[in-house]
């Protein structure tokens, strides 16, 4: 049912955990099924230097909010941004269709967290995040 690259990071999530000292937080529930993310940013020159999360969740939920994490971890806030639910279910192999929505978690909540993060540390006209802000 699900394919290896899910039970991989579904057996050892990346990047899971708090993150006391976080610049921005984002959070997601889907009201389908009780599931809930919160994913947490540290910012750097307008990349994201360190993500984490915590999932509460199935299985599906934890696999692709970990994946997530992967793909976001070291991009710029637009590239980071651009990130879809067909990259994070491309990257996993595919998901069970039944499971596809569990990717609208992490996409979500890393989203939410991004427009935290340009909420609290908006930039100056004419400036980019890649040259404003060190976090
Ligand atoms: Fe709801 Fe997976 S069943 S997120």
């Amino acid at each position: 049912m699900y394919s290896d690259k899910v039970i991989e990071h579904f057996m050892t999530p990346q990047n899971a955990g708090t993150m006391p000292d976080a610049q921005a937080e984002g959070m997601v529930g889907d009201p389908s099924c009780g599931d809930c993310l919160v994913v947490y940013l540290k910012v750097e020159d307008g990349r994201i230097r360190d993500i984490s999360y915590l999932v509460f969740g199935c299985a599906g939920a934890i696999a692709t909010s970990s994946m997530t994490s992967v793909l976001a971890k070291g991009r710029t806030l637009d590239e980071a941004m651009a990130i879809t639910e067909e990259d994070v279910i491309s990257a996993l192999d595919g998901l069970p269709p039944e499971k596809v929505h569990c990717s609208l978690l992490g996409v979500g909540a890393l989203r939410a967290a991004i427009a935290d993060y340009r909420e609290k540390y908006p930039v100056n006209e004419g400036e980019t995040y890649e040259n404003s802000h060190t976090g």
